[in-house]
């Protein structure tokens, strides 16, 4: 597979031809008939810490996990994917690993780890879990021996140690979470890089001990019988020969979005998949690799290459807000592109870095979605954005290919925007002064019961839930036909009955904000429009629609998605 062979349209050219009609063709002339699980698979995200808390501290845990399986195999999902668990520094929600082949003890231990994959497998739920490779805690044994050695020893060798420039750090990096990407080392005077937290040392993936240790982690958990890892911040573990200034002055750098710079997305990061790929391989077919890599879909393909990684998250798509003519651009693209290496689209809505659907799709700049929502900020509509998310639904999970569902998505639940400062979390928060309220927003633990304290969460949970959370808790929804865990699992049923998931893509078609998929399972029509607007067809066909009514005389509502049958 070349460049050439991936390369399309480019987005520009494809938001250009969206002022046509019709606006993409049919997919998979050239894709090699393939099969597996993952390629159709609904993906559950667990974020154990405000999951479900099994022992009344106030955080989430393992036990709270395994309680809520039936849950989770009722609501109709083929796969969890569990954030990190491991024992971490604290400084970044568990992205700030300690021991990665543990368990922290707030979380429970390997026996509760065991008892959830066991308890899953019986459901027939398959569990991948986080991996993290660009950085470890500072609090990691490696760091402490590091800090510990002498420059130029191989102790620091595992981590990216370099002398200073002057009296300034080696070289012009920010960190992701604001400030600089390098902290200065008493008494020696060098400097490590840390492309996010102070608390996240960056290992240097060009020592072969890294890549060996990594390896030896992946045996770990796939003897265990975890069915794959996502794998974070999968384009950041190579960075360019001799680390290079970035030359964008005060910048920050995005939260959320393409990250592009000498840090990011070189070529040298495909080896560490391949061998990757090849351990997975001793263990069959069924194991697999997802990356969260923040490329252009382009280079976001080279992952999904054959001999690489399973899945790619579709942030371009997670990224179109409420436009029709951005969604349907990132729909056609990401069909096109993943066709073109033999991978199915993996479609994302929500996860716990981004503004939740709801409260993204209920403001006026419906696609601002990586900074978080504050007090000051305007808020969101959320009877809008609950609206808006209901329809985005319905479209996410009648497209054929994988789709990621972040918890709580399927309650409908909003961000809490109006968090105050002292319950933040986030170190995007402190680490930026505050110009960024950070993801504390999309974090908040569950509502299982509304009359229960902590809405059935347990008692103090680690981060304040808002008020609106009491009327979504799912025993509220589950007596309700019209709620939005009654409207997920309908679909999820459907998804699964229709084979919509593994359906062959046939015309993706914008005709003002109206956008319809073809598929050989059903078609989706979604209004993006504030207007009814006319469909054709048989009205007798309808399977599904995103709030009652959605499809009436032949027109469809505002904000609204419906399912037909061909
Ligand atoms: C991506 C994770 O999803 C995010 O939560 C984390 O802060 C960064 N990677 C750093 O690990």
């Amino acid at each position: 597979m070349t460049k050439a062979d991936i390369d399309g349209p480019t987005a520009t050219g494809i938001a250009g031809a969206l002022e046509a009609t019709e606006v993409a063709g049919v997919l998979g002339a050239d894709a090699t008939p393939a099969s597996g699980w993952w390629r159709s698979a609904v993906v559950y995200q667990v974020y154990p810490r405000s999951f479900a808390d099994g022992d009344g501290d106030g955080v989430g845990d393992l036990p709270g996990v395994r309680e809520k399986l039936p849950y989770l195999a009722g609501l109709g999902v083929d796969a969890l994917w569990l954030s990190p668990f491991y024992p971490s520094g604290g400084v970044d929600a568990g992205y700030d690993v300690v021991d990665p082949r543990g368990v922290d003890l707030v979380f429970g231990t390997l026996a509760d780890l065991d008892a959830v994959l066991a308890e899953a497998h019986a459901l027939g739920i398959r569990v991948i879990i986080d991996l993290v490779p660009n950085h470890s805690s500072s609090r990691h044994p490696w760091f402490v021996e590091a800090l510990a050695a002498e420059p130029g020893s191989p102790e620091r060798a595992r981590y990216l140690f370099r002398p200073g420039r002057g009296d300034g750090p080696p070289n012009d990096w920010p960190s992701k979470f604001g400030g600089s990407a390098w902290t200065r080392v008493a008494p020696d005077d060098e400097w490590y890089l840390h492309l996010y937290d102070a608390g996240q040392p960056d290992f240097d993936w060009s020592n072969p001990e890294v890549r060996a240790e990594y390896e030896s982690i992946l045996r770990f958990w796939l003897d265990r019988g975890v069915d794959g890892f996502r794998v974070d911040v999968a384009h950041g573990l190579v960075k360019a020969p001799g680390l290079p200034d970035l030359g964008r002055g005060d910048e920050p750098l995005v939260l959320a979005g393409v990250d592009t710079g000498p840090m990011w997305d070189q070529d040298g990061v495909h080896d560490i998949y391949r061998a990757w790929r090849r351990v997975l391989g001793e263990y069959g077919d069924d194991r697999i690799l997802v990356a969260e890599a923040w490329a252009t879909e382009e280079r976001v393909a080279l992952y999904l290459r054959p001999d690489e990684m399973h899945q790619a998250f579709d942030f371009r798509y997670l990224g179109a807000g409420w436009d029709a003519a951005a969604v349907a651009g990132a729909v056609s693209r990401a069909v096109e592109i993943s066709s073109g290496v033999g991978a199915s689209p993996t479609w994302v809505l929500s996860n716990h870095d981004v503004v939740r659907a709801v409260s993204r799709f209920g403001r006026a700049d419906a696609v601002a979605w990586s900074a978080g929502i504050g007090p000051d900020d305007a808020q969101p509509d959320l009877t809008l954005g609950t609206r808006r998310a209901r329809a985005g639904a319905l479209l996410t999970l009648g497209l054929p290919g994988s789709a990621y569902l972040y918890q709580g998505e399927e309650l409908g639940l909003p961000d809490h925007t109006e968090l105050p400062p002292s319950a933040r979390r986030d170190p995007v928060f402190r680490r930026t002064g505050g110009a960024s309220v950070g993801r504390d927003g999309a974090r908040i633990p569950m509502p299982w019961h509304a009359a229960h304290p902590g809405l059935g969460f347990g008692g103090h949970p680690w981060l304040p839930q808002p008020e609106s959370y009491g009327a979504l808790a799912v025993d509220v929804q589950e007596g309700d036909r019209m709620s939005t865990l009654s409207l997920y699992r309908r679909a999820l049923a459907l998804r699964r009955r229709s084979g919509a998931g593994a359906a062959e893509f046939a015309e993706c078609r914008l005709e003002g904000r109206m956008l319809t998929v073809t598929t050989s399972a059903l078609r989706v029509v979604v209004n993006f429009g504030g207007d009814p607007v006319r469909v054709d067809g048989d009205p007798g066909a309808l399977l599904l629609e995103s709030v009652p009514g959605a499809l009436r005389d032949g027109m469809l509502a505002a904000d609204a998605a419906v399912w037909l049958r061909l």
